[in-house]
C-alpha cells in the first residue's frame, strides 16, 4: 500500500484515490477547491474518520489559495466560508472537527501576516495532521501487536486502514505491525453493509499487502466466532466519548455483544484525535443518517419494493463496558481506567 496514498498535496491541487470507486478501479481525483473536498467527504470519496479530517485541513488551504491580500475582509470571509461548509459535511468523527479547528487555530494565529504566509502556514500545518496521523498509526500499530498472540486470527469492520488513515492504519495498523513482528495474522472483514467498505476496502488493501485475509458476509461473524475461528476482534472508531463508550460503523455494538459472549478479546485501535472529551458518554454522539438508496440499491440495482420506508444510519454506539482495550498511540487502556483518557489528552 505505501505506493497508494489516500490523499496528497500535489501542485496546488489535492489528490485523493477514489475509494467510491475502489477495488475495481484506481482513480485519483484531482480537487482545485474547497468545494470539491466537500463533495468528496459526502459522497465518500474519501472517508473513515481520520481521512476526512485531513481532507478538509486542505480543503481549508484550498479555500483560500487564489486569495490576494488586496481585500483581507474578502480573505478572511472566505477562509471562514471554507471552514463551515467543511464541517457542515458529516456529523460523526471527531477527526473532521478537531482538524477543521487546528486549522481555524492555525489562522487566527497568523491573522497579522501577509496572505502568501498565511498560505503557506495553513499548508504546513495540513501537511503535519496528515504526517502525525501516519506516525500515530505506526505507534497504534506498534501498541495493539503487543496484544496479539503469535498466531492472530482478527475480524475487523468497515474498514480502519491506510485509506481511512493518512496511510498505514489504526485497526489494519496493527495486523501490519504484527506482520513486521513475523507474527501469524489472518484477517476475517466482515463486508460491511450497506457501502460494503469492509469487502471493497479493506479486503483491497490487505490484498495488495499479500496479508491473508477471508471475506465474510456481516451476519457470519456469530458463525466464525462460534467456531473459535477468531481469536481477537479489532476495529476502529469514530468518535469515542470521555467515559469510553465509542461511535464506529454500523454493526460494531453486534460484534462487541458477540465477542463478550464467545470470550474473545475486542479491541479499539483509534488515535487520542478521535476521543471528544467534551461529551461524557455515546449518548451524545451524533449518529449520521444516510440515504436510503445506500440499502435500496446495490449499484444501479434495486434491490427492495419500491416506496419502503428505510432507517440507514451509518453509525452505532458501542458501551464502553464491551471493550477490552483502548489502542493508541500513547498507549493501550483498559477498563476499568477509562478516566485514564483526560489524563492521556493532558500529557498530549
Ligand atoms: O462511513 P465511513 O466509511 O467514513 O466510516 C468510518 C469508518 O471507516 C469506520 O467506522 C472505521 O471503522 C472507523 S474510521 C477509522
Amino acid at each position: 500500500m505505501d505506493e497508494l496514498k489516500t490523499i496528497e498535496w500535489k501542485n496546488g491541487k489535492v489528490r485523493i484515490l477514489d475509494q467510491v470507486r475502489l477495488p475495481n478501479e484506481l482513480v485519483l481525483l484531482e480537487i482545485s477547491d474547497h468545494h470539491g473536498i466537500v463533495k468528496a467527504i459526502k459522497e465518500m470519496n474519501v472517508r473513515g474518520a481520520p481521512a476526512i479530517g485531513i481532507a478538509a485541513a486542505f480543503g481549508v488551504v484550498l479555500g483560500i489559495w487564489n486569495a490576494s491580500d488586496t481585500d483581507r475582509a474578502l480573505f478572511l470571509e472566505k477562509s471562514n466560508k471554507a471552514i463551515d461548509d467543511l464541517k457542515a459535511t458529516r456529523p460523526t468523527a471527531k477527526d473532521l472537527f478537531w482538524a477543521l479547528d487546528r486549522m481555524r487555530k492555525k489562522l487566527s494565529a497568523n491573522l497579522n501576516r501577509p496572505v502568501n504566509e498565511i498560505k503557506i502556514e495553513l499548508l504546513k500545518e495540513a501537511q503535519n495532521i496528515l504526517e502525525n496521523n501516519i506516525t500515530n498509526c505506526k505507534r497504534i500499530g506498534r501498541n495493539g501487536a503487543a496484544l496479539l498472540p503469535a498466531n492472530a486470527n482478527i475480524l475487523t469492520h468497515c474498514n480502519a486502514g491506510a485509506l481511512a488513515m493518512g496511510g498505514y492504519g489504526s485497526a489494519l495498523g496493527i495486523v501490519r505491525a504484527a506482520v513486521e513482528q513475523s507474527k501469524k495474522v489472518k484477517v476475517y472483514s466482515c463486508e460491511t453493509r450497506p457501502l460494503l467498505q469492509g469487502a471493497r476496502i479493506t479486503c483491497f488493501e490487505l490484498m495488495e499487502d499479500d496479508i491473508n485475509v477471508t471475506l465474510i458476509c456481516d451476519s457470519a461473524a456469530a458463525y466464525v466466532m462460534s467456531q473459535n475461528l477468531v481469536n481477537a476482534v479489532i476495529v476502529g472508531a469514530d468518535r469515542i466519548a470521555a467515559n469510553g463508550d465509542f461511535a464506529n460503523k454500523i454493526g460494531t455494538y453486534g460484534l462487541a455483544v458477540l465477542a463478550k459472549q464467545h470470550h474473545i478479546p475486542f479491541f479499539v485501535a483509534a488515535p487520542l484525535s478521535s476521543i471528544d472529551f467534551d461529551i461524557k458518554t455515546g449518548k451524545e454522539i451524533v449518529i449520521e443518517k444516510r440515504a436510503p438508496e445506500e440499502i435500496t440499491k446495490i449499484g444501479d440495482m434495486e434491490i427492495a419494493p419500491e416506496g419502503v420506508p428505510v432507517l440507514n444510519p451509518a453509525f452505532d454506539v458501542t458501551p464502553h463496558q464491551f471493550i477490552s482495550a483502548l489502542i493508541t498511540e500513547k498507549g493501550v487502556i483498559r477498563p476499568p481506567l477509562f478516566e485514564g483518557l483526560s489524563k492521556q489528552k493532558n500529557k498530549s
